[in-house]
């Protein structure tokens, strides 16, 4: 009779052990039915709310009793419940009929102090973003494996055919018939090399070095290197930069690949002409509810921008509108190596004006 209720209806024997559940409650948890039968009423919870009094009393629940409980479904998205504890008894053993309903609007609406509703909708959405982050990150992890399995078979191959080729370029002379033929298998293949090359650094199998950075040193030794490519595609840097910037403990190496990454983004959107703005600071932060100062380096183009349906995939690795021009690796492996800094690196854009990417960088505790 229950299963057909559209109200997400669950049995719980008194040590909170679920015992039945409709298929409502299936949609509301995310959990099959199967799933749900072998969970406890604590593993429905957000982390921080399994230590609640009211499953320690379960036993001595006497008479109908509704509470307030942030549940977390499977996918981990957090939100707020209203669970209604109801006692039965069931073949002589006490048991508990859950009714549980979504609040998550209605409280914050009922909200007692606009202050609570800001504080518990940022808990909300850092638990969220959190539960993203994990998501993420396993999606690298598993990428960078098949990376590394990829790079690893073709890498001496890759190698070898260089080597001949450029022992054939050194024999033959430029009036040679297949002399361009061979300049293109060179280029090509070298093309390939640096791709595995950024397979390799994309799988993480160059470990971090770490020492004390001047950031602003190391932006400017970034933009020289790039020169060239401003110079081609006819673009102006802006610098606004603040005195007396914190020394960053990073890896330089990585970094600078972070914003050479970034800087060769926004000139290859600026084919004709255009402005990049590079701008230092340091800003204050919440980062797992403690504040944090960060370095924050943007890097602005006013190039042609990136439509809002890309915007979410640009950190997808292989994502890429450049054609075969581009690997698509770029942003991801920026992600992977701020990730690891215990930094960040956040994309805005406005199609047709331009795009903002802003990179964060912890300031350690008394620089
Ligand atoms: N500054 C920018 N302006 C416009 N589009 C951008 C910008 N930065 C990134 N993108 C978009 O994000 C996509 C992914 O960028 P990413 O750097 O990861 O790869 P890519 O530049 O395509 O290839 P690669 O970096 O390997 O040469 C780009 O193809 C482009 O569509
Ligand atoms: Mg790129």
């Amino acid at each position: 009779m229950v299963e057909g209720v559209t109200l997400p209806l669950m049995v719980a024997d008194e040590d909170g052990q679920i015992i039945f559940a409709n298929k409502s409650s299936q949609e509301f948890t995310g959990y099959s039915g199967t799933e749900l039968l072998g969970l406890n009423l604590r593993d429905l919870c957000a982390p921080y709310e399994s230590g609640r009094y009211i499953f320690s009393t379960l036993s001595e629940i006497k008479k109908t009793t509704e509470v307030d409980i942030d549940l977390r479904r499977k996918d981990g998205h957090i939100f707020m419940a209203s669970v209604s504890f109801a006692p039965f008894d069931h073949d002589g053993s006490p048991c508990l009929l859950l009714t549980l309903r979504d609040v998550t609007t209605k409280r914050l609406q009922e909200g007692k102090t606009r202050e609570d509703e800001e504080r518990y909708r940022r808990l909300l959405d850092e638990r969220n973003m959190l539960q993203d982050q994990l998501n993420r990150s396993s999606k690298l992890a598993f990428m960078g494996e098949v990376a590394a399995g990829i790079a690893h078979e073709i890498n001496n191959p890759l190698g070898i055919i260089l080597g001949f080729v450029q022992d054939m370029l050194d024999e033959v002379s430029e009036d040679y018939p297949l002399f361009e033929s061979i300049k293109i298998i060179e280029q090509e293949t070298t093309r390939c090399v640096e791709v595995v090359k950024d397979l390799l650094d994309f799988a993480r199998l160059k470990p971090a070095q770490r020492t004390q950075v001047d950031i602003l040193q190391l932006l400017e030794d970034s933009v020289l290197l790039l020169i060239p490519q401003f110079k081609k595609n006819k673009v102006k840097i802006r610098r606004a930069y603040e005195n007396g910037l914190p020394y960053t403990v990073i890896d330089p190496d990585l970094i600078q690949q972070v914003f050479l990454n970034v800087m060769i983004n926004g000139i290859q959107a600026m084919p004709n002409a255009g402005e990049l703005q590079l701008s230092l600071g340091v800003v204050r932060c919440q980062q797992s509810q403690q504040d944090q100062n960060y370095v924050r380096v943007t890097i602005s183009d006013t190039g042609h921008g990136i439509p809002q349906k890309d915007l979410k995939r640009v950190f997808d690795p292989f994502f890429t509108t450049k054609g075969g021009k581009g690997t698509g690796l770029g942003l991801s492996v920026c992600q992977q190596i701020m990730d690891d800094h215990g930094g960040k690196i956040e994309i805005e854009s406005c199609e047709g004006a331009g795009t903002t990417c802003s990179i964060y960088l912890p300031v350690q505790q008394g620089t």
